[in-house]
């Protein structure tokens, strides 16, 4: 990968010094044109420039350079801003009392400085020892107010209805052995998606450091990830992707124009460019106020062929073991009252076309395993089991409408379909707990 990048501020050529692992790549080290540095921490090049959490990057490469590797992962996966400030409930009493305020923010400010630690430790321990449950759980609670909700999001976040939307489209791209880019990829599910629908070498870019490493060491660890900003000058030389996917993120993107002439620049002529869970500003939604309406879309799209529907019609075909149907698209006005829409462009047109059935699951390509939605029932006997399926709360629930229409209330199986689940084996029983959503495939060390 680094062969293909180039410095996002002057556009020159980078040269990589530093400790290279096995595989060729550069675990920690520095990559500079003439005139700027930019850090590799934990095997992903930071090249985000700019804005306030440019001292972080400043810092990295000082650190890099003493070979103080653990200090920079430290500074790398660090919040810049202060952490949650949301007062325990047990120390508000305290800063109800005049002169107890101060008091009462100093104790917090010490708690999570140590939560904060901890975290750090657990990161640096890897996923030997903490799964990427704890690591979620921890980082949602020290830096969310309400972090419940985005803890479920990401951690039930394989098997969502946008999830296969993107698995879809993703089965549907064609593969040519060039690399893809995920955009905002997040902690790498659909990243991982991208590996296993096409044995693809796929690399991750999102613009929070501590998401890419959580990617990188426990989602996807086959795919390359790169700390960079979505709506600056890509790190990447011209033509090297032969897609791109961005999925519940482009609506999020300040300057749009900025990212689409990016994403343009950055693949080649037989491109596929895929933007799932887009946003409609039309429908209103929590932080949809930088989403587009439908005809916003079309317009900024508009130089290529392309094709917008709504996202509910994806993940229903898909449900029925079809891809997307890409030949018509849907006009915008008729997408006015859709909340989520998928948008495909391709310089080539007929790729745009409807897509027929999967010869094989999507997601039940690569390591199957339970879908933690489903617990065993009280009831179950020794031969027979009753999988339930659990919802980790009502936001979860409306943040992923349409799921109960593919993924049962509950599943029978016998005991010995889950130890063969466990072994990795596809027995028809295992197709069986795929075919219905109760399987799929999941990281190691994810649960
Ligand atoms: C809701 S998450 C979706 C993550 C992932 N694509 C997924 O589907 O699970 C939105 C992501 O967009 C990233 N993001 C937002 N603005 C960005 C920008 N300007 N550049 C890069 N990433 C950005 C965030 O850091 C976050 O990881
Ligand atoms: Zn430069």
């Amino acid at each position: 990968m680094i062969s293909s990048l180039i410095c996002p501020q002057c556009g020159k050529c980078l040269e990589a010094s530093g400790l290279q692992r096995e595989d060729g790549e550069i675990e920690h080290g520095i990559l500079a044109c003439p005139e700027h540095e930019y850090p590799v921490v934990g095997g992903i090049p930071v090249l985000r420039f700019g804005g306030p959490a440019d001292g972080q990057r400043k810092r990295a490469v000082e650190l890099v350079k003493a070979k103080r590797y653990e200090e920079a992962l430290e500074v790398m996966t660090g919040h810049p801003q202060a952490t949650s400030d949301g007062m325990p409930l047990w120390l508000r009493p305290m800063a109800a009392f005049p002169g107890g305020r101060q008091a009462a923010r100093r104790i917090r400010r010490h708690l999570s400085d140590r939560a904060a630690r901890r975290l750090s430790i657990r990161l640096m321990r890897g996923p030997e020892r903490f799964s990427a449950r704890d690591i979620f759980r921890d980082y949602f609670k020290l830096h969310f107010k309400d972090g419940r909700n985005a803890f479920d999001y990401f951690f039930y976040r394989f098997g969502q209805p946008r999830h296969l939307a993107a698995l879809s489209v993703s089965a549907a791209m064609p593969r040519t052995g060039k690399r893809v880019l995920d955009l905002a990829c997040g902690f790498g599910h659909l990243t991982r998606g991208l590996v296993n629908c096409g044995e693809r070498t796929a690399v991750g870019l999102d613009s929070e450091f501590f998401l890419l490493y959580v990617a990188k060491k426990w989602v996807c660890p086959e795919a390359e990830f790169i700390h960079a900003d979505a709506v600056q000058a890509y790190p990447f030389k011209d033509g090297v992707f032969s897609a791109v996917t961005c999925c519940n993120s482009f609506h999020f993107f300040g300057d749009k124009e900025c990212a689409w002439a990016e994403i343009r620049r950055v693949v080649d002529e037989s491109a596929w460019v895929a933007v799932i869970s887009l946003r409609n500003s039309l429908v209103p939604a929590p932080a949809s106020n930088t989403a587009l309406t439908p005809e916003g879309y079309a317009q900024l799209f508009g130089d290529w062929p392309s094709r917008m529907v709504a996202e509910s019609e994806v993940v229903e075909r898909y449900a029925h073991g079809k891809g997307p149907a890409l030949a018509g698209g849907t006009p915008s006005r008729d997408l006015e009252g859709t909340g989520l829409l998928t948008m495909v462009a391709s310089r080539k047109e007929d790729a745009l076309r409807d897509y027929g059935e999967f010869s094989e699951w999507p997601h039940g390509r690569g390591n199957v395993q339970l879908n933690p939605l489903f617990k065993e029932s009280a009831g179950t006997s020794r031969e027979g089991v009753t999988l339930v399926r659990t919802s980790p709360s009502p936001h979860y629930e409306q943040d992923n409408p349409g799921m109960s229409e593919y993924m049962p209330d509950s599943v029978a199986c016998s005991r010995e379909d889950l130890v063969a689940l466990k072994r990795h084996e596809r027995s028809a029983g295992v197709l069986s707990l795929i075919d219905r959503f109760a399987a799929f495939d999941i990281p190691n060390h994810y649960v």
